[in-house]
């Protein structure tokens, strides 16, 4: 899929607020830090759609783009972060949850891992919410330019054997950098397919 426009659309805390629109969307979610923001303006081909920031805990609220008129891109919160009052984190967790419990337009959610971290209870736990509630999921590992290929291929393994004890199947998954696009065509490709189906 080729990326002709891009446009920030409005963020807010409330899915009752989010754009009224019948356009399919695609989700993206992961611990605070994990580079959610930098794959949106990878994957848009922006500088700086999404806000992007060394400090975890940058995206606060429910961001929804515009893309080629015809599906929205929304940019979530990230869930994890230590530095986030107690009151912070269960309001996160509140809207995010909603989002995810009403939001018929979702059609699937990345979520993103970041490829240098061995399995993480936090990430496993979130998997486990998705899939009790039957919310379709892909997974992204994201900073790949971080590591040497051997290295990265072993953690991606390790994941992988780790979802086999508790998953009967592995979600789709994808290998990105934002650093130098990795995975860009196949995520775009991936939900071109979705869209046309
Ligand atoms: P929050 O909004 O705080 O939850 O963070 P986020 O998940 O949106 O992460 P963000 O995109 O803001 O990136 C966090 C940090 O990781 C920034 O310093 C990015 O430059 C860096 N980063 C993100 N993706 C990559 C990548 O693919 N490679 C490298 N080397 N760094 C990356
Ligand atoms: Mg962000």
């Amino acid at each position: 899929m080729k990326i002709k426009t891009s446009a920030f659309v409005v963020s807010n805390s409330d899915v009752a607020k989010c754009p009224v629109s019948h356009l399919p969307e695609y989700a993206f979610i992961g611990r605070s830090n994990v580079g959610k923001s930098s794959l949106i303006n990878m994957l848009t081909g922006r500088k700086s759609l999404a806000k992007v920031s060394g400090k975890p805990g940058k995206t606060r609220l429910i961001n929804h783009f515009l893309i080629n008129d015809n599906w929205h891109l929304v940019d979530l919160p990230g869930y994890g972060y230590a530095k986030v009052s107690k009151q912070e984190k269960k309001t996160f967790q509140k809207y995010i949850t909603a989002y995810f419990e009403k939001r018929q337009q979702l059609v699937n959610t990345f979520i993103l891992i970041d490829c240098r971290h061995e399995p993480q209870p936090i990430d496993l736990e979130f998997l486990e919410w998705m899939g009790t509630n039957a919310i379709p999921f892909s997974l992204v590992f994201t900073k790949a330019d971080k590591l040497k290929p051997q290295a990265l291929e072993k953690n991606v393994a390790e994941y992988k054997a780790k979802l086999m004890e508790t998953w009967e199947e592995l979600p789709p998954y994808f290998i990105t950098s934002s650093a130098n696009q990795t995975g860009r065509d196949d995520i775009l490709n991936y939900i071109q397919s979705i869209n046309e189906t």
